[in-house]
């Protein structure tokens, strides 16, 4: 089952409240929160306080995106405001395991991404003790950016590897994900697609998730 995740950077930020019950009211599976800190990546975005207000008013399942340098020093800020997942980046901590044990440790599901000039066997070790694996398809930091088609192969073999070692571990891309290349995801093994622009952006919500997700598999 292919899984959608609304990212909220390419809302309206004047009026979050009502974006988040657009994408939720619209069929969409969880909250795909981008975390930005102006050293990891360029750009700035919001932290816990505004995740906490939008817990209040939200059931959707809340993934934590965090692109900050030492995100061991926010776990557990994040897990109170009410993330359900929380994703670090495999390029900003050298103690990656220990960071995935502190997330369980807080009560969340964990995650790993990788940028895309990252190799897959970054986590390979990691796989089973992960929740989710990330691949990001455009250089993390801005929405609205171009699909690097060049992180398929590495899609492909992470999908590899979880599937012949057993493990459940949810596989999800994102970065210029839209209907042209979300079929191309879903081939390569995604099971979780991010979409801001595509999603923020479309006249008719419900339809542009439904093109993410693909057509429905009979068996
Ligand atoms: C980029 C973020 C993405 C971003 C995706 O650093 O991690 O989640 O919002 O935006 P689109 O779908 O517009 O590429
Ligand atoms: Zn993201």
């Amino acid at each position: 089952m292919i899984r959608i995740a609304p990212s909220l950077l390419a809302a309206d930020f004047g009026r979050l409240y009502d974006e988040v019950a657009r994408v939720e009211g619209a069929g969409a599976d969880l909250l795909h929160l981008d975390i930005m800190d102006g050293h990891f990546v360029p750009n700035l975005t919001f932290g816990p306080a505004v995740i906490q207000a939008l817990r209040a008013k939200s059931s959707l399942l809340f993934d934590a995106h965090l692109m900050i340098t030492q995100p061991e020093r926010y776990i557990e800020d994040f897990a109170r405001a009410g993330a359900d997942l929380i994703t670090v980046h495999a390029e900003a901590s050298p103690h990656l395991h220990r960071l995935v044990q502190e997330i369980k440790a807080a009560g969340c599901r964990a995650g790993v991404a990788l940028n895309p000039a990252t190799p897959p066997q970054a986590i390979e070790y990691l796989l089973p003790d992960l929740d989710l694996v990330l691949v990001m398809s455009v250089n993390p930091g801005f929405g609205g950016q171009d699909f690097l088609p060049t992180v398929l192969p590495k899609l492909g073999r992470l999908r590899e590897w979880i599937g012949a070692r057993g493990f459940s571990v949810e596989l999800e891309v994102d970065g210029g994900i839209n209907s042209q290349t979300a079929p191309l995801v879903r081939q390569a093994g995604a099971t979780i697609l991010v979409a801001g622009s595509a999603l923020f952006g479309a006249k008719d919500l419900v339809q542009a998730i439904s093109e993410l997700r693909g057509p429905k598999k009979l068996l």
